[in-house]
Parts: C-alpha cells; sequence; structure tokens
C-alpha cells in the first residue's frame, strides 16, 4: 500500500457518503452508507447504521471488522451503484481495485484517497437497522489530500448526500472559522 499512514484518532468532517467495505469469502463487498458518525473522542469510535437485510449486516458480524472508505465527486457512479444493488447479486468489489491495510478482514478501495480500517466493539439492535460501533485502528490517505500531514476536503472532495430530494453534492465555500467566528457575539472573553 502507497499511503500514507495518518493518527487512528482521525476526524473527518463533514460527514460524506461513504463505501463500507466488508470482506466475503476470498472477495469484498462494498455498500453506500450515509448514515455514519463519530461517536467518541478517544478512542476513536464510529457508528454506522446498517439494515438488517443487507448483505454487509452479515458481512460485518462474520468479520468484525469492515473498513470506511470515502470517494470522490469524480467516483459518483459507482457510488450509487453499490447502493442500488446487493453483494448477494453482483461482485461490486470489480468496480475497484482492492487492497487491505493492518487487518486482514477489512477490504480497503485503493481509488478512494482516504480510508479507515474498523474494528467491531459493539452492536445496538435497532427495529430495521443495527448500529454497528467499530474502533478505527488505522488510517491511510493518498499523500495528494494531504496538506500539512492532514486530510484537506477541499482536495478530497467527498460526496454529500441531500434528502429528501436524493441529490448527491460535492462541498461549498467556507464561511467561517470554527470555534472562532462565534467569538464577536460572546459578551465577555
Ligand atoms: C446514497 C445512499 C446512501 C445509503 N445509505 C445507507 C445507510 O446508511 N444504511 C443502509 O443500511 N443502507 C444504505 N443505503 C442502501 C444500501 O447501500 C443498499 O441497499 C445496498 O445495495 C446494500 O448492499 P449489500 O446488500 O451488498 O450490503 C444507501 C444507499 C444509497 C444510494
Amino acid at each position: 500500500m502507497e499511503k500514507t499512514n495518518l493518527d487512528k484518532n482521525i476526524f473527518i468532517y463533514p460527514m460524506p457518503v461513504t463505501l463500507l467495505g466488508t470482506k466475503k469469502g476470498e472477495t469484498a463487498n462494498f455498500m453506500t452508507l450515509g448514515w455514519l458518525t463519530r461517536v467518541n473522542a478517544n478512542p476513536p469510535l464510529l457508528a454506522v447504521g446498517v439494515n438488517r437485510e443487507h448483505l454487509t449486516n452479515e458481512l460485518i458480524r462474520e468479520n468484525k471488522t469492515f473498513s470506511i472508505n470515502y470517494p470522490s465527486a469524480n467516483m459518483v457512479k459507482k457510488v450509487d451503484h453499490c447502493g442500488l444493488i446487493s453483494g448477494r447479486k453482483e461482485d461490486k468489489s470489480l468496480s475497484f481495485t482492492v487492497e487491505y491495510g493492518e487487518l486482514e478482514t477489512a477490504p480497503l478501495i485503493q481509488e478512494c484517497k482516504l480510508s479507515l480500517e474498523c474494528e467491531l466493539l459493539d452492536i445496538y439492535e435497532m427495529v430495521t437497522n443495527d448500529l454497528f460501533i467499530g474502533e478505527i485502528i488505522a488510517s491511510h490517505a493518498d499523500e495528494s489530500i494531504l496538506t500539512h500531514g492532514k486530510p484537506d476536503m477541499g482536495k478530497l472532495n467527498p460526496l454529500l448526500l441531500t434528502m429528501p430530494d436524493n441529490h448527491y453534492w460535492t462541498v461549498g465555500e467556507k464561511v467561517g472559522k470554527a470555534w472562532n467566528i462565534g467569538r464577536e457575539l460572546n459578551k465577555q472573553d
């Protein structure tokens, strides 16, 4: 793997549409995922909401590992395709170059310039979906998306999802510095 190992305690905002990777026998499966959030600072934990009918749900339970891959906007067709068809019907891994990092059962997409490897920590069973809590154990980034060693969303150009109009977007203009611009409104400093 030619990517740079970043700190595993990595924060990635906004929360873009991602591809959740799982090992499927000798190959891999990738599912489009909108329901992803960071849920703990240290250890670095994230949660993904996956419908119980999806093959991905079965494969996370089987392998107890998974990957989160951040596609750039030019991958939009492949991203949508992975959300339209199940790995039970088609080998979706054929759309990508698959590689592995530290875990043997968390397939990564080489074309995605940022990827995380996760170990399953817990499962919260909902009505139709399960919330899988994963610990990020490694993160990998292509040099081309880094600024001062950190992921730069302007360079990654990730995909965002809006509903109910169901569209993919790219990130727009910066409008203010976070934890900073609101200080003007503080009554005291
Ligand atoms: C934009 C988009 C976002 C999606 N987000 C989720 C999600 O967060 N959770 C989920 O369970 N399914 C989500 N889906 C649906 C799955 O990706 C889809 O049902 C997929 O075919 C399941 O694949 P699998 O059976 O190979 O696991 C999404 C689909 C699209 C197009």
